[in-house]
């Protein structure tokens, strides 16, 4: 079972993958580890493409593993099942204000998240829907037993995400 787990930083991908892959009984595929042990990752944390998709190539020789990282979305991995985490962007704003982003990253990832970036990236790379589910009122377990459960029922559809109608209080003029 090859399985991908991707979606806008602080969406919870590290926490579920690590659980759904215990739990599933297969290998985990950290790809940020993979971009770092490759020292594919730039002075402004930036990842060249193109050379850590070379560096993911072993994955096709794999028939078991939960590759999990935002970057998933932006080149094509073999997959059985695409998972693209979602979180409401006030949730995801206490998230990531914890982290350390230099200015506008905060922002940038939070618009990713209204304008559905990697749902949609995922669709383009991958060529069809991944399966979103919204972990804004899940706990870690909740969501991992939906994603075992998604795999188990071979589901190709779970949640229909929207957040598009955050933008208008995000974009609107402050002061
Ligand atoms: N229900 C939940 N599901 C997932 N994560 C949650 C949940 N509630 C709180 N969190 C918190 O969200 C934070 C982000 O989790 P995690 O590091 O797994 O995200 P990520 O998607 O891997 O981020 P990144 O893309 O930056 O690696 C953690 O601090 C985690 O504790
Ligand atoms: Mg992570």
């Amino acid at each position: 079972m090859r399985v991908i787990i991707t979606g806008s930083p602080g969406t919870g991908k590290s926490l579920i993958a690590k659980q759904l892959s215990r739990q599933l009984g297969i290998q985990l595929v950290q790809i940020r580890k993979v971009a770092i042990e490759n020292l594919l990752v730039g002075k402004s944390h930036e990842v060249d493409i193109r050379r850590l998709a070379h560096a993911l190539a072993f994955l096709k020789n794999r028939k078991d593993f939960v590759a999990e990282g935002h970057l998933a979305c932006e080149m094509k991995l073999p997959a059985d099942f695409v998972f693209v985490l979602r979180t409401n962007p006030d949730t995801l704003k206490k998230r990531l204000a914890k982290r350390k982003y230099p200015k506008g990253k905060l922002g940038e990832n939070l618009m990713a998240e209204m304008l559905d970036y990697c749902t949609q990236r995922c669709e383009n790379v991958y060529g069809r829907k991944p399966l979103e589910l919204d972990t804004s009122r899940l706990t870690v377990a909740a969501s991992v037993r939906k994603l075992a459960m998604a795999i188990k029922q071979k589901k190709k559809r779970l949640d229909s995400v929207d957040y598009s109608g955050y933008l208008r209080a995000y974009l609107r003029p402050s002061g």
